[in-house]
């Protein structure tokens, strides 16, 4: 809004939201006049001291009528009187309210007016303090809280969006609902907790009339029951006012500790086990949330890597559970029917994101505990529409095997991401599924967030692949598992088959005819035990660290060794890594083995290309390796490289050319002019990984070969597929410092 036109505002209340409103206006620098009004002339006389409004006094007319905007900041069961003393004067004025339950203030309005006004927005900040009156008004209270509208059909756009602007003004979020929505969640997430905390306190009182049972409390029932010193007379006036959808939380809630009561009568472990993880992890990413540090804002933490240059690399270690294993053991956990257990599962932010999507829709989920979870299954079609969009952070698979997921699903499902993921193209994903008959919105471009129209039946598809994608293929086969008859998936070079593996493990047959994988639709998924191998491509990052560094002698345990994943291995061998696979054998039907690797000098190769869609996610590793290479690395046929977590052909180009590398960069690859030797072969410098994991962590172990420190930006995100990697780095023999800024 223009400072110059800003209307004259009238808040009716005086206390701390109202006088809250009235300091953040002016801390913003609000140039329109701040009325108040209050039958208490000293909270009048206090706000006006205190600067937060300009004039105001106890009569409501003669201030209405200097108004263009009246705020109503009275207790909700005060509403309808106010209603009535506004009447007669209100005019085209705008009104909005404060009010925490919503269809009491409506009715009330509609009762005096007849209607709902056109200029009346029910609205609802979704902040307070436990503190009341003018004196305790804060001017950051709303910053950074939401502030949920209510129009309802009749209500005039014009009038939302002056309210909007008052709000936004004060720093806050401004989002809208319909009214009963409003109430139903309010009803959850406020009046609960509220009425929860002061018959806790009340109860303990009354067994302790003199009190002193408080004198052994400590934090625990402090934070539980800050709010039970809320004013008592607007608590009473919102219980009343929502009095149905509280009754209704209430009920829930009751059932939920008669449940656990029950546990803990017949000392049944499990189920309190169950309930408090669910509990503790709903908790943990309500917390995320609520620091904007979710699974999301960790992209937002500035980690930098410092790390010293030189260093050895020697050991036996083992690396965190494989990523594409991880998503797909939740998945089809998730969907099938029984109880799966998972070991090795990878505690990596893009897996735990993909576990909360699920319990965001119902699916109940112990863990992870030590890469242990146990998803109780819910079958193909158990899944509950979940309460708002589902966040799947850094992951472009999470995204796109959703995708297909929930095209087969009753109801309608939006999948958002973090920064880096909404850059990436979803339109692989969207058009073969519009093919079969799924109703899906992109954002322009075909990029996120993915709005996915339930309901929509599905028809199998003969689908032919213009890129080698696992994430397609598997997107289209999970659809497949919703299709009516077969979904054919055809190949333009073989790429991962984690999925093939899973559904054939789960019991639902996916067969392979050369380079297509199919299967038919309307099976069942039975649980099976899930053992994640380590992660090939977070291996990769100690492979080259230890192919590069003179003396080398490196175990890693327990690798994933897939057929359609050992890109790397070959690669490194072509260029005469000294590289063994020791102990190979099979768990739960994906090849494993220990890699044992020693320090050799590497020749620069022509990469094959049959090897790219192998080795996809190892390149900028693997161009360390050539970087410390004789001779020159060529690779093309990689333009997917361009499409990762970052355009990772430009993002090693780039940080190389600072160690003084020397590379030519092609659309689809790159030549990398190899400094290979037994000293330092480069410089350091300051690189950017541009908040990508892989990028980071190949600069981290390009570091060995270095003549000076490598300051790595933007690294927070290694914690996407590869937690602990800084500790794993300097358990083998590098150096570096983890630093947040
Ligand atoms: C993955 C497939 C690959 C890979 C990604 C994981 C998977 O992506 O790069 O890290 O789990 O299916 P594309 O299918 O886009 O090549």
């Amino acid at each position: 809004m223009s400072a110059e036109t800003a209307p004259t505002l009238l808040i009716v209340g005086l206390g701390m939201i109202g006088g809250s409103l009235a300091a953040a206006l002016k801390a913003a620098g609000y140039r329109g006049t701040l009325l108040g009004c209050d039958r208490n002339g000293d909270e009048i006389a206090t706000g006006l001291a205190m600067g937060v409004i300009d004039d105001g006094g106890s009569a409501l007319t003669p201030l209405v009528e200097r108004a263009d905007i009246v705020v109503l900041a009275v207790p909700v069961l005060a509403m309808p009187a106010v209603f009535e003393a506004l009447a007669p004067v209100l005019g085209a004025r705008i009104v909005t309210d404060v009010g925490s339950t919503k269809r009491a203030v409506c009715d009330a309005a509609r009762r005096v007016f007849g209607t709902l006004p056109a200029r009346f927005v029910p609205g609802h900040p979704i902040a307070g303090s436990e503190k009341s009156g003018v004196a305790a008004a804060n001017p950051t209270l709303y910053r950074h809280h939401k502030v949920i509208l209510t129009p309802e059909a009749e209500t005039d756009p014009a009038a939302v969006q002056a309210v909007r602007d008052l709000w936004e003004l004060c720093g806050a979020q401004v989002l809208e609902m319909p009214v009963a929505r409003h109430d139903q969640v309010l009803a959850r997430t406020s009046h609960l907790p509220h009425l929860l905390a002061f018959s806790l306190v009340d109860t303990l009182a009354r067994q302790d009339e003199r009190l002193e049972i408080f004198r052994y409390a400590a934090g625990g029932f402090r934070d539980f029951t800050r709010i039970a010193g809320s004013d008592p007379v607007m608590w009473r006036d919102i219980f009343t006012a929502n009095r149905d959808a509280l009754l209704g939380a209430l009920d829930d809630f009751e059932s939920g500790l008669a449940r656990l009561r029950r546990a803990v009568e017949q000392g049944d472990s499990d189920a309190m086990l169950g309930t408090f993880d669910r509990a503790s992890h709903a908790r943990h990413y309500f917390q995320t949330l609520l620091n904007q540090t979710s699974y999301q804002a960790m992209e937002s933490r500035q980690v930098q890597y410092r790390v010293s240059p030189g260093g050895s690399v020697s050991g036996r270690i083992r690396v965190p559970g494989d990523k594409s294993i991880s998503h797909r053991s939740i998945m089809l956990g998730a969907l099938a029917d029984g109880v799966t257990e998972v070991k090795g599962f990878l505690e990596g932010e893009d897996s735990l994101a993909t576990l909360q999507a699920f319990r965001d829709m119902g699916v109940a989920i112990e863990g992870p505990h030590q890469g242990r979870v146990t998803i109780h299954g819910v079958g193909l079609h158990g899944l509950k529409p979940p309460a708002g969009p589902l966040y799947v952070g850094n992951s472009g698979t999470a995204m796109r095997l959703f995708a297909g997921l929930l095209a087969g699903q009753a109801f309608d499902t939006e999948l958002t991401g973090d920064a880096s993921l909404t850059k990436r193209p979803m339109a692989r994903v969207a058009d073969p599924l519009r093919l079969m008959g799924a109703r899906i919105d992109t954002a322009e471009g075909g990029r996120p967030p993915l709005k996915i129209h339930g309901g929509q039946p599905l028809k199998g598809i003969d689908y032919d692949m213009p890129m080698a994608s696992a994430q397609v293929k598997s997107c289209l086969l999970l659809a497949g598992l919703y299709a009516e008859g077969e979904t054919r998936v055809r190949e333009p070079a073989p790429t991962r088959d984690h999925t093939e593996r899973m559904l054939n493990g789960f019991g639902y047959a996916v067969t392979r005819e050369g380079d297509v994988a199919r299967l038919s639709g309307g099976g069942k998924l039975t649980s099976a035990p899930i053992d994640v191998p380590s992660d090939i491509s977070s291996a990769t990052f100690f492979l080259v660290a230890a192919a590069i560094t003179p003396g080398a002698d490196l175990v890693l345990e327990h690798v994933g060794v897939n057929p359609t994943r050992i890109g790397v291995i070959n690669i490194l061998k072509l260029m005469g890594a000294d590289l063994r696979l020791e102990n190979p054998r099979e768990v739960g039907g994906e090849p494993v083995a220990d890699l044992h690797i020693r320090y050799a000098p590497l020749k620069g190769i022509d990469i094959p290309v049959d090897q790219v869609p192998l080795a996809i996610d190892e390149f900028p590793a693997l161009f360390v390796a050539a970087a410390n290479a004789e001779g020159t690395t060529r690779l093309r046929g990689a333009e997917e490289l361009r499409v990762k977590e970052s355009d990772r052909i430009q993002a090693m180009a780039d940080g190389l050319a600072i160690l003084g590398v020397d590379a030519t960069v092609f659309e689809d690859g790159i030549d990398i002019v190899g400094k290979g030797g037994e000293s330092a072969n480069y410089g350091g410098g300051r690189v950017d990984s541009l908040g990508d994991h892989r990028i980071a962590m190949a600069f981290t172990v390009a570091a060995l070969r270095a003549s000076a420190p490598i300051e790595i930006d933007d690294c927070a995100n290694v914690a996407t597929s590869f937690p602990g990697f800084v500790a794993l780095a300097e358990r083998v023999g590098l150096t570096l410092k983890e630093v947040e800024a």
